[in-house]
């Protein structure tokens, strides 16, 4: 276990953020900054693992990947690092677009998952590597 500090999300809370086709990060709003600690310009450009929290399982990512690559919707919950040593649970969602020149990239859109399924979460991602 951890003796790292949670960030609980508010019930109105909307984290967004949208990458390029790599996963460099192009745009966050301000409540993703808020949240993660950092200053937007010291978000834009990075691989979005600026964030990865160590217990992520690879598997969700590579889930992740695989969905969004397939132009379809992926969903799933999300352990993030926090600029100083924290972490933040999110439900996220993340959708696949084309930009004004035809670039793919992707969103997504974060909300406060319950704490029932965070418990529910954390006990499948200790199975998985
Ligand atoms: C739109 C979008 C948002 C993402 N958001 C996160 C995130 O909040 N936290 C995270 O760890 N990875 C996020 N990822 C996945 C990362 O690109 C990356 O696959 C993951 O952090 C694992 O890092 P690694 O591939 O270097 O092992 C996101 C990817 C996309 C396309």
């Amino acid at each position: 276990m951890s003796n790292e500090i949670e960030t609980v999300l508010s019930s109105d809370a909307f984290l967004v953020s949208e990458t390029d086709a790599k996963g460099n990060i192009i745009f966050v709003n301000d409540e993703f900054c808020k949240v993660a600690g950092y200053t937007r310009e010291e978000l834009i450009g990075k691989p979005h693992s600026v964030v990865r929290h160590k217990e992520m399982p690879k598997a969700a990512f590579k889930d992740l990947w695989d969905t969004v690559k397939q132009d379809e919707v992926w969903q799933g919950y999300v352990k993030n690092s926090t600029k100083l040593g924290g972490y933040y649970w999110v439900h996220a969602t993340v959708y696949p677009y084309k930009n004004e020149n035809k670039e793919q990239c992707y969103m997504s859109c974060r909300r406060k998952p319950s704490k029932e399924d965070i418990t529910n979460v954390e006990v499948l991602y200790r199975t998985m590597t």
